[in-house]
């Protein structure tokens, strides 16, 4: 089969100067695309700016005969990011958003703004870009979009509250949109990366941060975002030349009639059973809510109308 190219495609990569965002930036532009190569050049924990860090990549790109331009703005000032790929090179058809930062510390000593921040770069941040490429992706009906999440967000992490609350919401920001672009053929999935990087190193040992090489995660985001991956709205994990999906499941549950606390507690082993569990694609929760419900009235009027027939929905 052919390669994957992107020729012709512009490519926004926020916090390219270094880690992920660098392996991305550089994998799209040998592969054909301009890149706009996003970064703050701060630290790890939010502080401070520099031009250096994306100028670095811009010029690693260049030496390797690929097109690239830097943008040193904070991805809360999304206009102005999109505005660079613009000026430069007339579109915008990819977002990786893909810049971060960390503030840990357990929740007790937590601070406004160790809680601000996190939510301003991850969230504000990953907004305010894909906010300001929406109109152009929706003219062209044309667009691919990656929001950075994290397993801190599915499964929490000691800590994180700051962290993994931004990253858990990105991935209902990544679900959303994928809802509401798919018309416009703008699709948008969360990430999951695990890798060794400045963000890392102060948490995992460094034979493990070795071997965790960005570059291992890499593939993934460059297949979800070709023209040729219809994925949309999905979670999606890499690390370590490990490639995988993460699905939400809900127990098949029951209905309790005139439900009471007790009720609840007593048909607590019911309600938690996973063996029937189901995962849900975007836009189908709506859809089996009224399953339920439909479910609900024909066992009610079976009920009343002395049949006795079963809707399969046990009543407590
Ligand atoms: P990194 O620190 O090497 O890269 C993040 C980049 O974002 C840095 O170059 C930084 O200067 C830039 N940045 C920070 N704030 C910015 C802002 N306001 N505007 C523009 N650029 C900004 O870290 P890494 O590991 O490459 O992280 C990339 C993304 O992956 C982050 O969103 C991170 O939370 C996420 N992630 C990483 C994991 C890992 O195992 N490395 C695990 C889970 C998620």
């Amino acid at each position: 089969m052919a390669s994957l190219r992107f020729d012709g495609r512009v490519v926004i990569v926020t916090g390219a100067g270094g880690g992920l965002g660098r392996t991305y930036a550089l994998e799209y532009a040998k592969r054909g695309a301009k890149v706009v190569v996003n970064d703050l050049g701060g630290d790890a924990h939010g502080t401070a700016a520099s031009t250096s860090m994306a100028d670095k990549v811009v010029a690693e790109i260049k030496k390797a005969g690929g097109e690239a331009v830097a943008n040193y703005d904070s991805v809360e000032f999304g206009d102005k990011i999109v505005q660079t790929a613009i000026n430069n090179y007339g579109r915008v058809d990819v977002v990786v958003n893909n810049a971060g930062i960390l503030r840990d510390v357990s929740f007790g000593n937590m601070t406004d703004l160790d809680w601000d921040l996190i939510a301003t770069v991850h969230l504000k941040g990953a907004y305010s870009v894909t906010k300001a490429a929406w109109p152009y992706f929706r003219k062209q009906k044309y667009g691919r979009v990656i929001s950075t999440a994290s397993n801190s967000g599915v499964y929490g992490s000691f800590g994180q509250a700051n962290y993994s609350t931004a990253k858990a919401g990105l991935i209902g920001f990544a679900k959303t949109l994928a809802l509401e672009g798919q018309k416009y053929n703008i699709f948008s999935n969360a990430l999951i990366p695990t890798a060794g990087s400045r963000l890392t190193e102060t948490i995992l040992p460094s034979e493990i941060v070795a071997a965790l090489k960005p570059e291992y995660v890499m593939p993934l985001v460059i297949f979800l975002t070709h023209e040729s991956c219809t994925e949309n709205g999905q979670i999606y994990e890499a690390g370590a030349e490990w490639f995988g999906t993460v699905e939400f499941y809900r127990s098949a549950g029951k209905i309790i009639e005139n439900a009471t606390p007790e009720k609840v507690r007593d048909n607590w082993a019911q309600i938690t059973d996973m063996k029937n569990a189901r995962n849900f694609k975007p836009g189908e929760i709506m859809e089996y809510m009224m399953t339920i419900m439909s479910e609900k009235e024909s066992k009610k009027e079976n009920t009343s109308s002395g049949s006795g027939a079963s809707s399969g929905l046990e009543s407590a």
